[in-house]
C-alpha cells in the first residue's frame, strides 16, 4: 500500500460513501452503508489491518488520512440519521411535527368576581380590613342583634331562605358587623365582602347576590366621614369625577339616620334614570350596646354595597339576571376587563 494510492482510494471510498448516505431512503438502509463503509469487512478496517505492514513514519501518515476518512463518514451518517429520524416519525405515526398547534382557550374570572376584586382593592387602599363571615347564619347575627326583634315589621323587608334548626341563609353581610363586633374593641375599619340570598328575582334583583359590607367604629365619627368614604369609592370605582350620586333618606332598623344611594345612569332609550346601588347609614345605639360597645364613647358608620349593580352600571348591562345565566358568549365579552 502507497502513500499515494492510499490516498486515492480514500478519496473514492468517502465519494462513494457520500454518495450512498445522502441517497439512504430510511434508517435500515442507513445501517447497511454504516456497515458497508465502516463495518469489520469494510474496505476502511482492511486498510487499517494493513497499516502493520508499513514501517514507522508511513505508517503514522496513513493510519492519520485512515482516521479522518472514518470521521467524516461517521458524521455523514450522524447527520443523515438526523433527518432521516424526524420525517421518520411523520411517516410512522402520522403525526406532522410541523402542523400548528392546537389552540387551548384560555378561562377567566366571572365579571362579578372581577367588580368584587376590584371594589375590595379600592377599600384597602383606604385601610379598610377584609374579612368573611359564614352565609349560613342564626337568627340572632341576621337580624335581632341587628335591632330587628322577632315581632319586627322590617323583618318582611328580606324575603328570606329559612333553613331548619332556626337557621338561615344570610339575607345581607349586615351580620358579619354583629361577629366582628362582638370580637373585637374599636376602632374598627372592616369590609366584608360574600354571597347574600333573598327570595328576588326581576331585571334588577337575583336571589343570589353579593354584597360588601363596611364598617368603622371609632370616637367622633359622623354621617359626614361615612358620606364622604362612599364618594371617594364610587368615584375610584368609576374612575369618573362627575358621577352623579344622590344620597336618599331610607330606613333600617340598624342604622339612624339611614340613606340609600342611587347613581344616575342612561338606560337603554336614553333616558336618565337612577339606581340604587348602596344602603347605608350611622350604626345604631342599640346594635353598638348589645356588642358590648359603649355608645355614649363610640360611634359609626355602616354601609352595605351591591355588587351586581355596580358591575351593571360599569360593564353596561341591563339585565342583571344575565350575570347568572352562565352563557359563555355574554361572559366571553368580559375576559379582558
Ligand atoms: C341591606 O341589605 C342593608 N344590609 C344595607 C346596609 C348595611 C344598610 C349597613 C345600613 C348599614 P338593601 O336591602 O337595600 O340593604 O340591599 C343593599 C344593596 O344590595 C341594594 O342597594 C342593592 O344594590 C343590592 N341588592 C338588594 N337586593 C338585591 C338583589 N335581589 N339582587 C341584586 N342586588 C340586590
Ligand atoms: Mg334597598
Amino acid at each position: 500500500m502507497s502513500g499515494k494510492t492510499l490516498k486515492s482510494d480514500l478519496k473514492k471510498v468517502l465519494e462513494d460513501a457520500s454518495k450512498l448516505i445522502k441517497d439512504a431512503k430510511d434508517l435500515s438502509e442507513l445501517e447497511l452503508f454504516r456497515v458497508k463503509f465502516l463495518g469489520k469487512k469494510s474496505l476502511l478496517n482492511s486498510f487499517m489491518k494493513s497499516l502493520s505492514d508499513l514501517d514507522g513514519e508511513q505508517k503514522a501518515k496513513a493510519g492519520k488520512s485512515l482516521n479522518i476518512t472514518k470521521t467524516k463518514i461517521n458524521d455523514l451518517i450522524s447527520e443523515k440519521k438526523k433527518v432521516l429520524s424526524n420525517s421518520d416519525v411523520k411517516k410512522d405515526d402520522g403525526f406532522d411535527p410541523s402542523m400548528p398547534g392546537k389552540e387551548s382557550s384560555i378561562g377567566s374570572l366571572h365579571p362579578i368576581t372581577k367588580t368584587m376584586n376590584y371594589a375590595i382593592q379600592i377599600f384597602e387602599s383606604l385601610k379598610f380590613e377584609c374579612v368573611e363571615g359564614p352565609e349560613i347564619e342564626d337568627d340572632f347575627h341576621n337580624f335581632t342583634a341587628l335591632n330587628i326583634p322577632d315581632t319586627h315589621p322590617a323583618r318582611a323587608m328580606h324575603d328570606t331562605f329559612y333553613l331548619a334548626d332556626n337557621n338561615l341563609l344570610r339575607t345581607h353581610t349586615s351580620s358579619v358587623q354583629v361577629r366582628i363586633m362582638d370580637k373585637e374593641n374599636p376602632p374598627i375599619r372592616i369590609i366584608a365582602p360574600g354571597k347574600v340570598y333573598r327570595k328576588d328575582s326581576d331585571i334588577t334583583h337575583t336571589p343570589m347576590f353579593h354584597q360588601i359590607e363596611g364598617l368603622y367604629i371609632d370616637k367622633d365619627i359622623s354621617f359626614s366621614n361615612l358620606k364622604s368614604i362612599i364618594n371617594i369609592f364610587l368615584k375610584s370605582f368609576f374612575e369618573e369625577d362627575e358621577l352623579k350620586i344622590r344620597f336618599r333618606p331610607s330606613y333600617f332598623p340598624f342604622t339612624e339616620p339611614s340613606a340609600e344611594v342611587d347613581i344616575e345612569y342612561i338606560d337603554s332609550k336614553g333616558n336618565k334614570n337612577w339606581l340604587e346601588i348602596l344602603g347605608c347609614g350611622m350604626v345604631h345605639p342599640n346594635v353598638l350596646d348589645m356588642a358590648n360597645i359603649d355608645s355614649s364613647i363610640y360611634s359609626g358608620y355602616a354601609f352595605g354595597l351591591g355588587v351586581e349593580r355596580l358591575a351593571m352600571l360599569k360593564l353596561g348591562i341591563t339585565d342583571l339576571r344575565l350575570f347568572y345565566e352562565n352563557d359563555l358568549r355574554f361572559l366571553k365579552q368580559f375576559q379582558r376587563t
